[in-house]
């Protein structure tokens, strides 16, 4: 399949449409249409990439060969049966990690996921030749077909069904959204006495560089690992005044002394 030749819609222009716009269309894809609710929005990226913009769903072109749906996960099934109509017989997926392929399956007979594992924002750019890319379709031909167009824009491609799908991400949250969530906190707690977020970037780096090549149970430091009980209540004292974080630090302790 002449994957290059073919024309792919953008139904959604947030973080992952932006991406993969700009991804398909640096490696010479043809994006002709990009929907977004806020004309601006859908206009930024079509100017980018060379697309039409589009913020009715009724423009939608039919002579597409993929339309891919990167919208909230509890919109796509909303977006999907609005474009059903059109799109019956076109090989339509979604970009979630968390919701199945089946959930396009009332609406569309070709059907599937495309899901980058990383994570996106807008204005921080993506290696997409380093990230997983998982696709699905219940189809063998559709999972031939998806597979011809992930690999055009990343070399690392995974079949993945939809429950190893939906158990990866699981993974994924607590890889990237909590753990980004902890260096959250940690930027308010060194702030608050005037110390600069920047000097525990090192430890950060040497976090994720250290379980490249080992277990992380191997690599765990710290009180809680240490069963240094008097260092753990010093800490709780520092926090005492936020609840949510004394919480979570009794949970995330207890959670490293028993794995
Ligand atoms: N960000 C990541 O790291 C990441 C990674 C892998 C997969 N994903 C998946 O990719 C999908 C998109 O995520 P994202 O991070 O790109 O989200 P996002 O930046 O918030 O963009 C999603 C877009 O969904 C649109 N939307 C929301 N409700 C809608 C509705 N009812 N009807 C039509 N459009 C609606 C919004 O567009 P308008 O308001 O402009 O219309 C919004 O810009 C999700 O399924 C997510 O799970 C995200």
């Amino acid at each position: 399949m002449a994957v290059s030749k073919k024309k792919i819609v953008l139904i959604g222009a947030g973080n992952v449409g932006h991406h993969l716009g700009h991804r398909f269309f640096e490696k010479g894809m043809s994006i002709t249409q990009v929907f977004s609710r806020k004309i601006t929005k859908a206009r930024k990226l079509a100017k980018a990439i060379n697309a039409e913009a589009i913020n009715d769903l009724s423009l939608l072109q039919q002579n597409a060969d993929l339309y891919i749906i990167a919208v909230h996960d509890d919109a796509i099934a909303s977006v999907a049966a609005q474009v059903a109509s059109i799109l019956k017989d076109k090989l339509v997926v979604h970009t979630s990690g968390s919701a199945p392929s089946t959930l396009l399956k009332p609406f569309f007979k070709n059907y599937g996921c495309f899901y980058p594992l990383q994570t996106f924002s807008i204005n921080k750019k993506v290696d997409f030749d380093q990230l997983p890319l998982c696709i699905y379709s219940p189809q063998k031909r559709n999972r031939t077909k998806l597979h011809h167009y992930a690999s055009s824009i990343c070399p690392n491609i995974f079949e993945i069904n939809d429950h190893q799908k939906s158990v990866l991400h699981v993974a994924a949250v607590f890889t990237n959204n909590f753990s980004n969530h902890l260096f959250h906190i940690a930027k308010k707690i060194t702030e608050t006495e005037g110390i600069s977020f920047d000097i525990l970037k090192p430890l950060m780096l040497e976090t994720v560089l250290k379980i490249q090549h080992n277990h992380p149970k191997d690599m765990q430091t710290g009180p809680a690992i240490r069963g240094d009980q008097k260092t753990i209540e010093r800490h709780l004292k520092l926090i005492e005044n936020n609840p949510d974080w004394v919480q979570l630090y009794k949970l995330l302790s207890e959670g490293i002394q028993k794995i």
